[in-house]
C-alpha cells in the first residue's frame, strides 16, 4: 500500500528553517519562522505560565479523560477572553481543539458538513495551511484580494469588489487581528463596512484569531471578532493559545459557534462534539488547564497581561525603529506601514530575488513572499536588516 503514495508538497517554512539551521555564518538572522522570540533570540515560557504549572502538578490528581469538548472551565474562560460581553452565553457552543490550527480545521469540516456546497473565500494571501486545508477536505475556495504591495496597506476597493462576488451561504474567512502574512489589518469603520456587505449578501463568518494581545491589546484585538459576532446571525471563531499564551507545544485552542439563534446551540455543540470524537476524540488538556488556571487567578492573570504587554510592545518599538532606520536609509517613507502594521509579521513587498540576495549575501532568512517575523529582530539586528534591504532594492 505504501507505495502508492505519492510525494506531498513541502512546507516552505519548514524548509526555510532547515536551511537557517545548516547556514554556518554566525552573523545569520532568522526571519521566518512563526514563533515569537525575546531579544535574546528564545522563546521563553511565560511566568505566568509556568507558576500555573507548578500549581497543576501539584494539583492533577488523574490522567483520566477530561470531556469531548474539553473541560468546560477552559472553555468558558476562553469564551469570556474572545468575546468579552458581545453576545449572550446561551448563543455560544464551543469545543477546545490542538491548537489554533485544530480550531481551523473544525471549523472547515462543520462547514462541510452543513452546506457541502458552500465556497469558503479567503484573503490573498493567507496563512497557507488555509488553503492546504481546505484543499485536503474538498472544499470549494475563492480568494478576495487584501494587499497592495506597494503600499503596504489592505487593498480595501478590491477587497469589497471580490466579496461582492460572493453567493448567499459562502463564508468569508477574516483575520481577527495581526493578518498573517501582511501584518495589514481592517480599520474599524472598514470591518463595519465589511459586516454590513456580509450582512446584505448573507454571507457567512468565520475568524481566525491566533494572535489576540499581540496587537493593539486584548479587548482591541477581539474588537472585530466581537462586532461580528453580535452583528451576524452565524459566526465561527477558531482562537488559538499558542501565541499569547507562549504555548506552542501545548496545542491549545478552542472552536467557537456563536448563533443569534439560541434554539440551534444544542445541535452546534452536538456536531462540534462529534467532529472532536471523529478526529482525536479528546482534545489536550495540559495547555487548557494552564491558560484556565492563569485566567481565573486574579495575580497569574495580572502577570501574563504585563508579559504579554511587555512582548506587544517589544514588537511596536522594532517596528517604530526599523521604519525609521529604512526612512533614513532610503531618504522616503516607502517602508512607513512597517509602523502602522500590527502582530508578529510584515510583509515588505520586496521580490523573490531580493529575498534569495538577503539570504546569499547577507544571511537573512525570510519567507519567499517577504514576509518578516518582527520577533526575530532585537534592537541590534535592526539597522542590520535596514541596511541589507537597502543593499538589495534596486
Ligand atoms: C493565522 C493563523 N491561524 C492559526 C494558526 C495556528 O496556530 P496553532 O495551531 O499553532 O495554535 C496560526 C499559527 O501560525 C496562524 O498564523
Amino acid at each position: 500500500m505504501f507505495e502508492k503514495l505519492t510525494e506531498q508538497p513541502k512546507d516552505k517554512i519548514l524548509a526555510l528553517m532547515q536551511m537557517y539551521r545548516d547556514d554556518p555564518r554566525p552573523t545569520k538572522i532568522d526571519l521566518g519562522v512563526g514563533v515569537y522570540k525575546n531579544a535574546d533570540g528564545v522563546t521563553p515560557i511565560m511566568r505566568s505560565v509556568k507558576t500555573a504549572e507548578q500549581k497543576w502538578w501539584q494539583k492533577e490528581d488523574s490522567k483520566s479523560y477530561v470531556a469531548i469538548a474539553g473541560d468546560a472551565g477552559f472553555n468558558d474562560v476562553m469564551v469570556d477572553l474572545v468575546l468579552g460581553d458581545a453576545v449572550p452565553r446561551d448563543s455560544v457552543a464551543s469545543v477546545a481543539t490542538p491548537g489554533g490550527t485544530g480550531a481551523v480545521r473544525q471549523a472547515f469540516e462543520l462547514i462541510r458538513m452543513a452546506d457541502p456546497k458552500a465556497t469558503v473565500w479567503i484573503s490573498d494571501p493567507t496563512w497557507p495551511n488555509h488553503v492546504s486545508i481546505l484543499k485536503y477536505l474538498g472544499i470549494s475556495m475563492q480568494t478576495y484580494r487584501y494587499f497592495d504591495s506597494e503600499s503596504g496597506a489592505v487593498n480595501f476597493e478590491g477587497m469589497k469588489e471580490d466579496l461582492d462576488e460572493a453567493s448567499p451561504g459562502d463564508v468569508i474567512l477574516l483575520h481577527g487581528c495581526c493578518h498573517n502574512p501582511t501584518g495589514a489589518n481592517l480599520t474599524q469603520p472598514q470591518w463595519n463596512e465589511i459586516i454590513r456587505i456580509m450582512q446584505e449578501k448573507g454571507l457567512g463568518a468565520m475568524i481566525d484569531l491566533a494572535y489576540q494581545g499581540f496587537g493593539d491589546g486584548l479587548d482591541d484585538d477581539a474588537l472585530a471578532t466581537r462586532l461580528v459576532a453580535a452583528s451576524l446571525p452565524e459566526t465561527l471563531i477558531a482562537a488559538s493559545c499558542s501565541k499569547n499564551f507562549g504555548i506552542y507545544r501545548e496545542r491549545t485552542g478552542i472552536l467557537i459557534a456563536v448563533s443569534q439563534d439560541a434554539s440551534l446551540r444544542a445541535m452546534t455543540q452536538g456536531t462540534l462534539g462529534f467532529l472532536n470524537r471523529q478526529n482525536y476524540s479528546f482534545p489536550p488538556d495540559h495547555g487548557a488547564r494552564l491558560v484556565t488556571l492563569v485566567l481565573k487567578d486574579d495575580a497569574l492573570r495580572t502577570d501574563w497581561q504585563a508579559e504579554l504587554e511587555e512582548v506587544r510592545n517589544g514588537m511596536l518599538g522594532l517596528r517604530s525603529q526599523l521604519a525609521a532606520e529604512l526612512q533614513r536609509y532610503t531618504n522616503s517613507d516607502r517602508f512607513g506601514f512597517i509602523a502602522e502594521h500590527r502582530g508578529m509579521f510584515s510583509r515588505l513587498g520586496l521580490t523573490q530575488e531580493q529575498v534569495e540576495k538577503l539570504r546569499s549575501d547577507h544571511a537573512i532568512y525570510m519567507v519567499s513572499d517577504s514576509r518578516i517575523n518582527i520577533a526575530g529582530l532585537n534592537t541590534d539586528t535592526v539597522p542590520i536588516l535596514a541596511k541589507s534591504i537597502v543593499d538589495v532594492l534596486d
